[in-house]
């Protein structure tokens, strides 16, 4: 395995040579229940069969012509994301959980992208619910890296089957239900559903290596940032800093990794980001909670890094 923890060096083995490191390592056991034979953009091998896959996503799926299908599911999606703040913080005296709710609009877009069948608001909660519950079994156990250790750990593995069994369920009548819809209006386009998630194994080998980097020490890397562990998103604002998130011209940032296997939704992701800050911010005045309190930045790992306390703050209409 090695550990780059320089941007220069990321940029090096993720650009300059993409290709060396193009490619995923070997599945651990859990991972293998969850990756339908390694036939997912993102479990798949660099070869013909991810080349398709990607090109599908990205030439279909994700295509700006695509996107610009989906506004209105974009603009329901708000609207409800209003809706639910507005109604939370009447009956919590201002206060709201902020990622429940910017998760819920979240997947009320991306599973009518997904999927193209309108679901009530159970169901979108039930999907959630059990992608996060496929998340937290995806996290990496000791038994993954030594497998002499499996026999001890039969209990968690029975349980990754049965979440698995539990998302086939779960989504298959949904595909069923699309496919149905569809069935008069010729055959149903190739697309795979593939990983909504934003998976955090940035690892790759090229002939037995494992190539993995450390994203805190390059983002926050005194070298390449000023104040770099200081919140301030103010700091693009003004033009004081910049970062090219492709990591095309220079690494400093990577939040949808680099190089060949960046993330196809990196277009699609910051619409979204964009759209959900805007509309907040244009419905609400934001303030701490509870009142001047400071907001705790502690993080924890959970298949993704995540807020260790999740965010509550309090709102106010604007009119
Ligand atoms: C804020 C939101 C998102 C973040 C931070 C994110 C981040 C990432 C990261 C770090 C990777 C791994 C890249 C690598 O291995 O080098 C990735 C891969 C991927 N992401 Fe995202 N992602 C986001 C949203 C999305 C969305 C909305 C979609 C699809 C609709 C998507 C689809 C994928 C796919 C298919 C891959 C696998 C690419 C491959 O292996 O070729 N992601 N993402």
């Amino acid at each position: 395995m090695i550990i780059l923890t320089r941007a220069d060096l990321v940029h090096e083995a993720l650009i300059e040579n993409g290709a060396i490191f193009a490619t995923r390592p070997a599945e651990n056991a859990t991972r293998s229940i969850f990756s339908s034979n390694k036939f997912t953009v993102n479990a798949s091998s660099y070869g013909p069969v991810w080349r398709s896959l990607r090109r599908n996503i990205v030439q279909n799926g994700l295509s700006a012509a695509k996107l610009r299908t989906f506004r209105h599911v974009r603009e329901t999606a708000m609207d409800k994301l209003v809706e639910r703040l507005k109604s939370e913080s009447q009956a919590n005296g201002g206060a709201v959980w902020v990622l429940k709710n910017t998760r819920f609009a979240m997947f009320c877009i991306l599973l009518s992208m997904c999927f193209g069948v309108e679901m009530d608001e159970k169901t979108i909660e039930k999907i959630d619910d059990m992608m996060k519950t496929v998340l937290i079994t995806l996290d990496p156990r000791i038994d993954d890296f030594m497998p002499l250790l499996r026999p001890f750990f039969s209990k968690k593995r029975n349980r990754a089957i049965e979440v698995r069994n539990q998302q086939i369920a779960t989504l298959v009548p949904i595909i069923e239900r699309r496919r149905a819809a569809v069935k008069d209006q010729g055959p149903i386009p190739p697309r795979r559903s593939s990983r909504t998630s934003t998976p955090f194994r940035r690892v790759r080998y090229p002939t037995g290596y494992e190539c993995g980097d450390i994203y805190p020490a390059i983002s926050e890397d005194p070298k390449l940032w000023t104040n770099p562990t200081k919140f301030d998103p103010d700091r693009f604002l003004t033009g004081a800093e910049d970062a090219d998130i492709t990591g095309v011209t220079a690494v400093k940032m990577m939040p949808f990794g680099v190089g060949r296997r960046i993330c196809p939704g990196l277009g699609l992701a910051t619409v979204h980001i964009n759209l959900v800050l805007a509309r907040m911010v244009q419905e609400f005045e934001w303030s701490s909670y509870p009142e001047d309190s400071k907001v705790d930045f502690s993080e924890k790992f959970q298949f993704t890094v995540v807020m260790k306390n999740s965010l509550r703050a309090m709102i106010k209409p604007r009119v």
